[in-house]
């Protein structure tokens, strides 16, 4: 026998690499608070099916809540020689409080009982995002309505399109995170049920009460199936294929941040407490947070690819494989949570150029679609209307001449039926006015999306 707690059938010694080798505690230990709390309803639920004495249970929980003070406290000996912050919490509660100590772990395994872990640690750490995220999303609102009528160019293929709302542009940016949230939400449901109870693979001898376990730690229910509960990891590669896509979002949402910031494009002043300098040029002034924001979206998506491979050709049912499930799922957290943060105190802090982008609206011929339309609603077929409006673009090319700065002759040479009424379609205002429908850009569209999306913030 060994030192070890599951010590009873060596001869030898663990080989000291391979202590080192096999050990999580270095990464696991940030579980210990949620490794408490379910240790707690596991004595709880042993002493109400009275395999635990009540005294026990106290001697178990006031040991267990001293060990929880320490570590907060930076004042417990964590050793690698012990594993797994389960190993390690467990030996410092017998030598806190002696044989009653030994019983925590009657009817469980540290194979329902990590399970049960990373499911409370995940279940809060999806509020936390959740919170974050809508967070972000007031802000991206507050701005749409600020800017509702704030003309700048939309682009297709990154060339000038037609005329849109910076509001209208912002709150495209929302319905991408409000599915992020819905997906959030609905991946917390299946995150929300309860292993504990499934032991090492095949259940338990013991009396116990899964239903009263997974009611003790808010859980919807108990698993349903033994040796699944112990094995899969699937919720954590749900969320984290979630994370993913809104690390997605963010990074196209920082793609355009810095294109805008660019002295070419110049949309948008980013406050300086966002940017950084540059050690060698001194006029610059780089975006850095969207930029990191754009480049941590990779190091997510890589943790869900590390996920799926870890899953991959797994047989039933606990297999120390997952005990690499850890540190991607930890750093997709940090780094969601991380980039979130900076997203929903940047945003706010936003401060548009209108002018800067109405110049570029102008600039693109972004009214020739309404030209188009205009010459449809004077009987032409599209087509063809589509062939005049080209012409004119030409010649407005050739001349350096926006449409609308065009003489009324100059565009009837283009088609006859043109009359003074098509200098109101040409204005940008024109434009996006004309867009009046659920969905278009029209700036009381817009206000009314606005509205709408804050009615449904966190739902
Ligand atoms: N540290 C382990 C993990 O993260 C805990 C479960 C270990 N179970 C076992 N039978 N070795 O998965």
């Amino acid at each position: 026998s060994t030192d070890k707690p599951w010590g009873g059938r060596f001869t030898e010694p663990t080989d000291t690499f391979v202590e080192g080798f096999t050990a999580s505690v270095d990464f696991d230990k940030r579980l210990y608070f949620h490794d408490i709390q379910g240790s707690l309803a596991h004595a709880r639920m042993l002493t109400q099916v009275e395999v635990l004495t009540e005294d026990e249970y106290q001697a178990i929980e006031q040991g267990l809540t001293e060990i929880r003070s320490r570590i907060e406290a930076g004042n417990f000996p964590w050793s690698v020689k012990l594993e797994d912050v389960h190993m390690n919490i467990e030996a410092q509660l017998t030598q806190a409080i002696g044989i009653t100590g030994k019983k925590l772990h009657t009817g469980r395994s540290r194979n329902d009982q990590v399970a049960t872990d990373i499911r409370l640690y995940l279940r809060d750490e999806i509020d936390v995002i959740s919170a974050e995220l809508v967070r972000l999303q007031t802000g991206l609102i507050e701005q749409a309505l600020t800017y509702a009528d704030t003309i700048m160019p939309g682009f297709t293929h990154l060339q000038t399109a037609q005329p849109v709302t910076l509001g209208h542009h912002l709150l495209a940016w929302n319905e991408m995170l409000q599915r992020d949230y819905e997906r959030l939400q609905d991946c917390r449901k299946r995150v929300n049920v309860c292993p504990l109870g499934a032991a090492a693979l095949a259940g338990t001898t013991y009396p116990i009460d899964r239903h009263l376990s997974a009611q003790l730690l808010g859980f919807e229910r108990p698993t349903e199936n033994s040796l699944d509960s112990v094995s899969d990891r699937d919720f954590a590669i749900e969320f984290s294929s979630v994370a993913s896509l809104m690390m997605i979002h963010l990074s196209r949402m920082s793609e355009e941040l810095i294109l805008w910031t660019s002295a070419q494009f110049n949309f948008i002043d980013l406050p300086d407490r966002f940017c950084t300098g540059s050690s060698i040029m001194p006029q610059k002034k780089n975006p850095d947070v969207p930029e990191l924001v754009r480049g941590k979206s990779g190091r997510v998506v890589g943790h869900l690819i590390s996920l799926l491979m870890l899953m991959k050709s797994q047989p039933l049912a606990y297999n120390k494989d997952n005990q690499e499930d850890k540190e991607p799922l930890f750093d997709v957290i940090d780094t969601a949570k991380g980039c979130l943060k900076a997203f929903a105190d940047m945003i706010p802090a936003i401060q548009a150029k209108p002018e800067v982008m109405r110049e570029a609206a102008r600039r693109g011929f972004s009214t020739a679609t309404d030209l188009a339309d205009y010459l449809v609603r004077q009987g032409l077929p599209f087509r063809d209307a589509h062939e005049v409006v080209g012409k004119a673009v030409a010649h407005g090319v050739a001349t350096q001449k926006d449409l609308a700065e065009m003489s009324l002759q100059e565009l009837q040479g283009f088609c006859a039926s043109i009359e003074a009424d098509v200098f109101d379609v040409l204005t940008l205002e024109g434009s996006v006015q004309a867009r009046d429908h659920i969905g278009g850009t029209a700036p009381s569209q817009v206000r009314a999306a606005a509205h709408r999306a804050r009615a449904r913030l966190g739902a």
